[in-house]
């Protein structure tokens, strides 16, 4: 089996800066309550004239600078997203025209915020089974779009960004070991928007009962995180054969800080150990952990050898975990 690895990476967030004081002037909130129940200080909101695609562009061009090769060499693009420019056209095919990646297939993968870490694990084994040899994949978002300004409950917790990372082959022992996907399937409002599919297309009366945004039931979603998060780090140590002893810094999903809190705790991972930065973007749904893994990048906190574990949960529900030695 071909050692596959990231051979580039990137992000991107917008200028717009949300903070939870902006938040106070819209809803009956504070930042005391969302700093102590969430973690989230600030977000980043795209502009107007700006869908996902252009923030997964931007971050593209990064990546693929990163990895020293051009649009052209790549052979595939996966777009992890829950918020595409349209419905119908797939998000990937407009980055895959604006970077002029003319020899890549491109398609959307949505498993919300475990999306990253799905569409790593299909970059890999597309590339593993021969099939490919660059693999883009992307994670990018503009939750500001589907949110409900007027409700306090989700409205605090998101943001938009993306990342990058150009998949393909590495020194042998490196890249992706392993990873573990897993869904609990809902039925019900736990996290979804309810209107504008092809269940409930939207009509009026849709539209002023808000049913076009996002709908979440906080509880259920926290209470599945903390179970979720370390269940799945635990499979994919197992799958790798890796003491989680062994792991020198762990990208969880930037959603609550007291989600990540416990869920390492779990783990028996010192906090010393896990990357956190959704102070300042919030939860960016699946682009929240590469947003975090470019982050230290650009801090030096990634040396080639280190072991990384990637750890995440979303609408669906969906979760997953994936763990690497950094070859770069
Ligand atoms: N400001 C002030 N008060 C608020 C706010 C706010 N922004 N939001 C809720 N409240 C109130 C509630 O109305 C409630 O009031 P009540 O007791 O009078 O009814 C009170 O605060 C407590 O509400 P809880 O929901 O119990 O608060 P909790 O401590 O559970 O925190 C939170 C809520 C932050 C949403 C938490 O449940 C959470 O983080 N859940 C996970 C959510 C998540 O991660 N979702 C993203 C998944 S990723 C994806 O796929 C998109």
């Amino acid at each position: 089996m071909k050692s596959v690895g990231i051979l580039g990476f990137g992000k991107y967030v917008p200028e717009k800066i949300m903070t939870n004081a902006d938040w106070e002037k819209l809803v009956d909130t504070s930042d005391e309550w969302i700093t102590t129940r969430t973690g989230i200080k600030e977000r980043r909101y795209a502009a107007e004239d700006q869908g996902t695609s252009d923030l997964g562009v931007e971050a593209s061009k990064i990546a693929l600078k990163d990895a020293n090769i051009k649009a052209e060499d790549i052979d595939l693009i996966i777009l992890a997203t829950c918020t595409p420019d349209y419905r119908a056209q797939n998000c990937s095919s407009l980055i895959q025209n604006k970077l002029r990646a003319k020899n890549a297939a491109a398609f959307d993968l949505e498993a919300a915020c475990s999306g990253f870490i799905y569409s790593l694990t299909v970059g890999k084994a597309m590339i593993q089974s021969g099939m490919y040899k660059k693999v883009l994949v992307i994670a990018a978002e503009s939750i500001s779009r589907i949110i409900d300004m007027q409700d306090r409950n989700t409205g605090i917790l998101f943001g938009d960004g993306a990342a990058a990372a150009v998949l393909g082959e590495v020194e042998e022992g490196y890249g992706i070991i392993s990873s573990y996907l897993g869904t609990e399937g809902v039925t019900d409002g736990t996290l979804r928007i309810k209107a504008g599919g092809t269940r409930y297309p939207i009509t009026q009366e849709r539209f002023d009962n808000r049913e076009h945004f996002i709908e979440m039931n906080g509880t259920d979603v926290f209470k599945f995180a903390v179970k979720a998060l370390p269940y799945a780090t635990k499979k994919a140590a197992e799958q790798g054969n890796i003491d989680l002893k062994n792991i020198d810094m762990v990208f969880p999903h930037q959603a609550n800080l007291r989600i990540i809190k416990s869920a390492v705790k779990k783990l028996g991972i010192p906090y010393e150990k896990v990357y956190i930065n959704l102070e300042k973007y919030g939860n960016t749904s699946a682009a929240s952990i590469g947003i975090a893994m470019s982050e230290a990048i650009d801090e030096g906190k990634l040396k080639k050898g280190d072991l990384i574990a990637l750890t995440g949960f979303g609408a669906g529900l969906t979760y997953g975990s994936l763990i690497m030695k950094w070859s770069k």
